[in-house]
């Protein structure tokens, strides 16, 4: 026996949850081994016939030795560079209860929301500090960063004043110090669409009736804080609209954005306790006026009531924008960073109102030590008025860059005489000597004197903030540690998370997040990096980017891949501007057709018109596939114009179209491209690859199939890969002397990459294909011990389905009046959360119960399933009411079920505890089924006063 021979599985067996019991599961399908399944499965003709080229699989143990010897390849500088970044302290309670916590990191996106109302309330808080702060009555529960924020906020404003076939205002004005990597990003945005980008000084720009919006950076690029009033008056007398990139801390001592005119405020909320993270995850922020509510991107959290009555929380409007409107949706945002912006809302929570105010205060007064260290030593500052970043004018940067980097600062270096710090909560008083040093000529030590007692103002008595904010209770409550853990746990209990029990959701995969792949995040020399430091001190980052490019590349069989875009459609979008940017190239620019098949996600066709392309839907046959006839005819009917086709393998129904290389040809054959959406890669990895089936560029979800954790609606990152072809259009970004990027830092959310880095070096190749097989093997699995009780659909020639499975819950609409929502409510009382609803086909569940489920949790599964289906039973044959029944009234939380009254027929215990597992491990929903119409009725999307709290316990 190998001694050594366990340690190559031993990760593999801990993530794939079944190996154990594979030969039992086998059996219920009726195949004898996992070869036969897959070969009955995955079509032949597209098969991957070689092994993986990773390393082979680590220990856990030896994976966090190795990470950590990477790491030190990194070098943590004393960094000031600002712009958008920096450095912050996450409060040690918040680190231990929200960002290392599964129970909060695993949470998936709060449509269930009766067993989310602990993350909506969280992002309700952060709603709240957005809109209080920024002075605009609607925020959303956040964006992907500063810069696709500002974007959204020009599209928004774009089709606002513009009809879909018709501009009448093309012209999009951009000051001069808006922040670089946010006016790169507005001209990528621009292009596709036909806005005109005009950059000038907003002191000298004349708006006209051509324009149709403005934005500016408060404070700006240099660091000045100045008085948009007069501007933004203006814009408003030509009908253009104005937003304001604006940094929330500052906001706690200036004049916000609401008060100055602004129609929307956007920025990062990163500097809220979330880590610099080498460029992220943190969330972005949007604020609007009331007028602007049903065309805001991301989600909006509101207040509704629910069954009985009581305050409930949900998403409100425009949430599943681009599953409903698909192309006339006005953004493609689906994946955000809910994550971070609870971290950020928690981080309010914890300092309450007067502690951020201090933390801002402190910041502006050591700037201000700082400027008039820098004045005294016979330095000119390019603003009299700044808050946290001052810009110094000088013929001797050379000299000051030596002496910085001399003492392991970083400061900005923007243009030949120009040099720039920004200060932050970190920045300490001992940490001014060595900054001041930078700019000393060693004649004599550095001193200062601070009076601790007075704070400073360093900008115009108008720019004052006179309102209050953040009032309401919860940022006045949790003075101690005690009250902010409890705070933080209490919401946890409300939510269910993958530390109570599998999430089945189709596309969504939603597997292990493994605890040895998270806990780098929490190391320094990982989290604290700055996205725009030199590259020699982020060693440790090019390492891990460049072996995970490699392998990217391997898994999709691809020659190029691209770190950037910061979620799926992101991914998506960037895909689309590669093939454009390739037409164009080839001399073809008007090609701009895309046609995409029915079954698609609704980011697709939304990605696709903010690539400027025209959208053609291609039918679907009745068993699923792609409708190849109507393919032929779109095809052809467009094939002078025809861009390419966007397709998702496994199609989104399940299965793997035998069709699919033909799909592929037919396009290629009329010059089109093949976009592969990679939401369903976890059915690939190792077996098939997108340029195995003819694809030419996909994304991957990593926060699907590599294992990042969905967060309760973000962070995620979609990389693309791409064929030799498409490489030299991949994004840029301005930090590498190119442009075009779609994400603010050059490789998107670059610290979570460690966790897609550290899947794939845990399992190996031979891991990563039994990650594949075995989500296969579970999905099948769980679609046999179902069929008997309901209509599967979609199954391929062999019967069997990828890696999940769509169950018809239609007939019982007319058979019990029972609709998909039902069952999904009542799943909750078994205590599952409800598998992905309604997509691909109105009236379905989609199952995906991914590799890492074992067998006795895919039974427990199985058996609600089983168990909801005899309930259903009942109501068809009469002995149970239609309207009075288990699936109707659920879910039931335990206020009803402990009530003194109980009308019902079926019994407490039926209603609560309806099999003997649930006993063991009872979920309880906090609210009652939420009435989804109220809440867009009557929209409440900040924290309610405190008398509505008190009506409600009265
Ligand atoms: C098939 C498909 N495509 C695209 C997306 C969008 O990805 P993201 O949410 O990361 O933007 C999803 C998300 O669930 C999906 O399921």
């Amino acid at each position: 026996m190998d001694i050594l021979r366990n340690q190559t599985t031993e990760f593999s067996n801990r993530h794939i949850g079944s190996i154990s019991q594979t030969q039992e599961m086998l059996s219920v399908i009726g195949e004898k081994d996992i070869a036969s399944l897959i070969s009955k499965t995955v079509p032949a003709g597209i098969r991957m016939e070689r092994a993986l080229n990773v390393p082979s699989a680590m220990t856990e143990h030896a994976y966090l030795q190795h990470i950590r010897t990477v790491g030190q390849q990194n070098q943590v500088w004393k960094t000031y560079i600002g712009q958008g970044y920096y450095n912050t302290i996450t409060p040690s309670v918040i680190l231990r209860n929200i960002f290392e916590n599964p129970g909060w990191y695993t949470q998936y996106t709060p449509y269930q929301a009766e067993i989310a109302q602990g993350r909506l309330e969280s992002l309700l808080n952060f709603q709240t500090m957005v809109s209080d702060l920024t002075g605009l009555p609607i925020a959303n529960a956040s964006l992907l960063d500063e810069a696709t924020a500002a974007a959204e906020a020009m599209t928004m404003f774009f089709n606002t004043l513009n009809k879909q076939d018709h501009i009448d205002r093309p012209r999009f004005f951009v000051d001069k110090e808006v922040f670089p990597q946010t006016k790169d990003l507005l001209r990528t945005r621009a292009l596709p669409i036909q806005i005109e980008l005009v950059e000038g000084d907003y002191k000298t720009a004349s708006l006209d009736e051509t324009y149709f919006g403005a934005i500016l950076q408060y404070p700006n690029d240099k660091g000045a804080v100045v008085d948009y009033r007069q501007f933004i008056q203006t814009a408003h007398e030509k009908g253009a609209f104005v937003v304001m990139a604006t940094d929330l801390l500052a906001l706690t001592l200036l004049t916000p954005p609401g008060e100055l005119g602004a129609d929307v405020a956007i920025g990062s909320a990163q500097r809220l306790g979330v880590p610099l993270g080498f460029g992220g995850p943190h969330a972005a922020f949007f604020a609007t006026r009331d007028d602007f509510k049903r065309n805001i991107p991301g989600r909006i959290i509101g207040v509704s009531i629910d069954a009985k009555g009581k305050r409930a929380l949900r998403m409100a409007l425009q949430t599943r924008e681009q599953h409903i409107k698909r192309e006339k949706a006005t953004s493609n945002i689906c994946t955000a960073q809910a994550l971070l912006a609870n971290m950020a809302a928690m981080y309010a929570v914890f300092h309450g109102p007067d502690g951020l105010k201090n933390i801002a205060s402190r910041i502006t007064t050591l700037t201000r030590l700082v400027a008039d260290a820098l004045k005294e030593r016979g330095y000119k500052l390019i603003s009299a008025h700044y808050f946290d970043t001052i810009t110094i004018q000088t013929d001797r940067v050379s000299t000051i860059r030596a002496k910085a980097t001399a003492q392991r600062i970083n400061l900005r270096y923007t243009d030949n005489d120009l040099v720039a710090l920004s200060l932050d909560e970190t920045t300490s008083l001992e940490d001014l000597y060595e900054l001041i040093n930078c700019f000393e000529d060693d004649k004599q030590p550095v001193s200062f004197s601070l009076d601790k007692t007075q704070t400073t103002q360093n900008w115009p008595a108008a720019l004052n903030r006179n309102s209050t904010y953040l009032t309401q209770a919860v940022f006045n409550t949790c003075k101690s540690e005690s009250q902010m853990m409890r705070y933080i746990k209490q919401l946890e209990n409300k939510d269910l998370s993958l530390n109570t029990s599998m999430i089945s959701l189709g596309s969504c995969t939603m597997k292990l997040n493994a605890a040895s792949e998270m806990i780098p995040l929490s190391w320094p020399e990982w989290n604290s990096l700055h996205p725009f430091i030199p590259q020699e001190q982020a060693k440790g980052y090019h390492t891990i980017m460049e072996e995970l490019s490699q392998y990217l590349c391997d898994v999709t069989a691809f020659d190029a891949c691209s770190l950037q875009p910061n979620s799926g459609a992101q991914g998506e979008y960037a895909g689309l501007l590669t093939i454009r940017a390739y037409h164009a190239a080839q001399g073809n620019p008007h090609r701009d057709v895309m046609l995409i098949p029915i079954s698609a996600h609704g980011t697709n066709p939304a990605s696709a018109v903010m690539a400027g392309m025209k959208v053609v839907v291609v039918k679907a046959l009745d068993n699923g596939y792609i409708d190849l006839d109507d393919l032929r005819h779109q095809a052809d009917a467009n094939s002078q114009h025809l861009a390419g086709i966007m397709i998702s393998y496994p199609s989104t129904y399940g299965v793997y179209e035998e069709t699919v290389k033909e799909i592929t040809s037919i396009v290629h054959q009329h010059g089109g491209q093949v976009y592969m959406d990679g939401a369903n890669m976890n059915a690939q990895v190792g077996l098939t690859a997108p340029g195995l089936i003819g694809a030419d560029v996909c994304h991957l979800n990593l926060h699907k199939t590599f294992a990042i954790p969905h967060g309760g609606g973000g962070p995620g990152m979609g990389p693309i890969c791409v064929k030799e072809h498409l490489k030299p259009f991949l994004p840029g970004h301005i930090t590498q002397g190119t442009v075009d990027a779609v994400s603010a830092a050059p490789y998107g959310s670059a610290m979570i990459l460690l966790i897609s880095y550290a899947y794939i070096r845990m399992l190996g190749a031979a891991g990563l294909k039994g990650a594949t097989e075995y989500a296969i093997l579970n999905a099948n699995y769980m679609r046999a011990r179902l069929a008997g009780h309901y209509d599967i659909l979609y199954t391929n020639q062999s019967g069997q389905c990828a890696h999940e499975f769509i169950v018809d819950l239609r007939p019982f609409k007319k058979s019990a009046e029972i609709e998909a929502e039902d069952v999904a409510k009542r799943l909750m009382d078994y205590g599952f959360h409800a598998p992905t609803m309604s997509f691909p086909v109105a009236g379905t569940i989609m199952i995906e119960p991914t590799e890492s489920e074992d067998k006795a949790e895919l039974d427990r599964f199985c058996d609600a399933m089983i168990a909801i289906r005899e309930e259903i039973r009942a109501i068809e044959e009469g002995k149970a009411d239609k309207k009075d029944n288990l699936l109707k009234n659920a879910p039931h939380t335990q206020a009803t079920v402990i009530a003194d009254q109980w009308p019902h027929a079926y019994s407490r215990t039926e209603a609560a505890f309806p099999l003997y597992y649930v006993t063991h491990n009872k979920f309880w929903p906090s609210v009652s089924r939420v009435n989804n119409t109220h809440g867009d009725r009557n929209l409440i999307c900040t924290c309610e006063p405190m008398e509505s709290y008190m009506q409600e316990k009265a």
